[in-house]
């Protein structure tokens, strides 16, 4: 990764720090974020909605990547929008002064709690989800006497993550309105009828670790063409289409993930073809991406702890996390490279199992990972494990969350305290 580096310690750096000191510092596990490669790529977003369509849209993070008060600040900031599924995420947001206005509340099953704390702190966008979402949120805005705008979230049917991407039968995914049964466009008259809220536009998410582009133009040409459709069927032309996230990061050296630029420009193109054919006006664009955002920019810090050979067979080397940090192996087999950070000079030439410390045969990061050699007392490095990781972290086995610290310029700073025993027991009565 172009922000991690070398320095003259022969240890491994991340934007200028030292992450041997961090390790001292901060202890591990510890989670590292640089900052200035997550700027860098919110500004990419930004600019190329500026460049490809003309400044109409608007990047969200999803923040279900990545979730804590110092990542929303972050994100305002930047000017970014925000994409939340709890009110856990959104809480975290408005803890950290994020603006309502730029949020949008996905989720295909929000409970009646959450549309209503969503709809006091005067929320954005709803992303509904089903006919009694859709029921429930107009009652509730009644109620509390407000409007809220809302998008629909269709399934487009395209199945990006087969080896050729296809569109299939859209029917048998929990999330969203299908098209072909009807469904999505009864659901969009009836938010059109609905007393409190506006109809704005449309929402699709095709996937997550996406590497090809056709996908996201498809899903494009699909939803204008349900905007079409509408228009026809209702009078009503919407004017806003939130396209997700899902573009993918290098994990591996075998990952080409595309200049995230050249999404924009590829929809933007596509979105124009189709408003041009449908004699529509360009929607606003919404993309959310997560991972793309903070995978990259974070690195996980460990300590190795025994290094177990097992003649002939392999050679474990066991550390002070795992799946409680990551789970991504123990889930989706998920790829990862690990450096040796306190000897990163060094060939990586020793094959081992980077295993966890939980009580579960199946607690790896990596099997056949090619680091330096090592001994007990070394830090090893996981890279590229901003996104998804921390998200996902689990007390299981009782073991605390590690601490987040974000760098800056080669300084470091805390922005999520290493949870405590006394943290564990909480909520214990
Ligand atoms: N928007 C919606 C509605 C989503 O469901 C997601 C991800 C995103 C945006 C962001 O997608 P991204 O740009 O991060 O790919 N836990 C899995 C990933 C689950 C993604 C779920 N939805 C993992 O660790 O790979």
């Amino acid at each position: 990764n172009d922000n991690l580096q070398i320095n003259a310690a022969g240890h491994l750096a991340i934007g200028g720090a030292d992450t041997i000191a961090l390790a001292e510092e901060f202890g591990t596990p510890l989670y590292v974020m640089d900052e200035d490669k997550i700027r860098q790529v919110c500004r990419m977003y930004k600019s190329s909605i500026e460049t490809c369509y003309g400044g109409n849209g608007l990047p969200l993070f999803a923040s279900k990547a990545f979730c804590c008060k110092e990542i929303c600040r972050i994100m305002n900031e930047e000017g970014m929008g925000l994409d939340v599924v709890s009110g856990g995420e959104l809480y975290t947001a408005m803890q950290a002064g994020f603006p309502a206005k730029r949020i949008q509340f996905h989720g295909n099953n929000k409970t009646q709690d959450e549309i209503s704390y969503a709809l006091s702190c005067g929320i954005g966008h709803f992303v509904v989800d089903n006919l009694s979402e859709l029921e429930l949120l107009d009652e509730t805005a009644g109620e509390k006497h407000c409007h809220v705008d809302i998008l629909l979230r269709i399934k487009p049917g395209i199945d990006a993550h087969t080896h050729q991407f296809i569109r299939t039968g859209q029917i048998d995914s929990k999330f969203g309105f299908a098209l072909e049964t009807g469904e999505a466009m009864d659901a969009a008259k009836a938010a059109i009828h609905a007393k409190n809220l506006t109809l704005t536009g449309v929402h699709c998410h095709i996937g997550s670790q996406i590497f090809e582009i056709q996908p996201f133009e498809l899903a494009a040409k699909v939803m204008l063409g349900f905007i079409r459709d509408v228009r026809a069927e209702t009078g009503v032309e919407l004017q806003e289409l939130n396209l997700g996230g899902g573009f993918g990061i290098k994990y591996v050296e075998n990952d080409q993930p595309v200049p995230y630029d050249r999404y924009m420009e590829l929809v933007s193109n596509a979105v124009h073809m189709c408003c041009n054919e449908y004699d529509l006006t360009a929607p606003k664009i919404y993309i959310e991406p997560g991972r793309s955002i903070v995978g990259e920019a974070g690195l996980t810090l460990y300590k190795i702890g025994s290094v177990k050979q097992i003649p002939n067979i392999r050679t474990y080397v066991s550390i002070d996390g795992g799946m409680t940090d990551n789970p991504r192996y123990i889930l989706y087999q998920s790829q990862y490279e690990a450096v040796v950070a306190n000897k990163a000079n060094e060939s990586a030439d020793f094959e081992v199992t980077i295993a966890g410390r939980c009580c579960e045969s199946g607690d790896l990061i990596q099997e056949g990972a090619k680091i330096q050699r090592c001994i007990p007392g070394d830090i090893l490095a996981v890279l590229s494990t901003g996104a998804y990781n921390y998200s996902m972290a689990s007390n299981y086995n009782r073991v605390p969350r590690p601490a987040v610290v974000f760098v800056k310029d080669g300084a470091p700073r805390l922005a999520v305290r290493r949870e405590s025993y006394e943290d564990l027991i909480r909520n214990d009565i």
